[in-house]
């Protein structure tokens, strides 16, 4: 069979399982299984597969067609360009998550006496403290969660991209697992949030194969926006900062519980559909 027959038939089958962008999935797939860019397909669509590539290919399009997320096929997903290895004990990042890195990126870079210090909370994968890491190279960057598994595939990200020694993980629940002391000028987090009981309506690639602690937010989806609001102050500098992804339609009800808990909500910010997903607070001066 020819890689324009494979992807043909690959992408029809697919489309039949509900998946989206069926084409596309099958070309990253088959561009992985033989090891080329994704457009040198396109110079070789006469090109025949081997036993084997064939093999190798029908396993991962069966498995996409079984709704197992594209990048934990791949292995890898990418964020703000880098590339992040996960596995089912992270969350798959998000491409809205790259703006909450870009946010907190612009605000490391006007702090202007370094070293600052920032606090990644929920760190997953690690996307967002590795590429704030790279980024910001004389921020001190530590990353908490609760997940042993993340903490792991987070470090392997962090010397993947040559910046273990500049990310401190701490493993534990929230802030509690910090070392007493520590206050940084910026905590940014992408935590759960979506309704506990909205879980299980959700795509399967999510519901079946993020891990529920990464999701979970609680009855309303709000708890960690509460905790954060009551405990993030006292571990921020003077002139410290949150930034905090969100949920579409979370934004109102979030800026009611960080005013109650006298934060002042400075930028709220949209994803590239328009949509409020990002906010900055920082703590009301008395
Ligand atoms: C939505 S995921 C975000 C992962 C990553 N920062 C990203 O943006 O892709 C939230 C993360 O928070 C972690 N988490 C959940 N409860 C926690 C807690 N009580 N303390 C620390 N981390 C927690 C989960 O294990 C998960 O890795």
């Amino acid at each position: 069979m020819t890689v324009l027959e494979v992807i043909q038939r690959s992408a029809a089958f697919l489309a039949k399982k509900g998946v989206d962008a069926p084409r596309l999935q099958v070309e990253l797939l088959l561009a992985g299984v033989l090891q080329v860019p994704r457009l040198k397909l396109y110079l070789d669509f006469e090109r025949k597969l081997t036993g084997s590539e064939l093999e190798s290919v029908r396993e991962l399009v069966k498995r996409r067609g079984n709704r197992v997320p594209l990048q934990h096929l791949l292995g890898s997903a990418c964020f703000c360009g880098l590339e992040i290895k996960v596995n089912g004990h992270v969350l798959v990042p998000r491409p809205e998550t790259e703006l909450l890195a870009e946010h907190a990126r612009q605000f490391l870079s006007t702090l202007n006496a370094p070293p600052s210090t920032a606090l990644d909370f929920g760190t997953g994968s690690g996307c967002i403290a590795i590429v704030l890491s790279v980024r910001c190279p004389s921020t001190r960057m530590h990353a908490v969660d609760i997940s042993p598994e993340a903490i792991n595939v987070a470090c392997e990200n962090a010397a993947l991209h040559g910046v273990a020694g500049r990310i401190q993980f701490h493993l534990g629940d929230g802030f509690a697992a910090l070392p007493q002391g520590l206050s940084f000028d910026l905590i940014v987090a992408n935590p759960p949030y979506i309704p506990s009981a909205e879980i299980d309506t959700l795509a399967p690639e999510v519901r079946d194969y993020d891990p529920r602690p990464a999701l979970d937010g609680g009855a309303d989806g709000l708890d960690f926006f509460r905790r954060l609001a009551s405990e993030g102050a006292r571990h921020l500098r003077p002139a410290g900062r949150v930034m905090l992804e969100f949920g579409d339609g979370q934004a109102e009800q979030i800026d009611e519980i960080l005013v109650r808990h006298k934060w002042v909500v400075e930028k709220v910010e949209a994803d590239y559909s328009g949509r409020p997903r990002v906010l900055v607070a920082r703590p009301k001066r008395v």
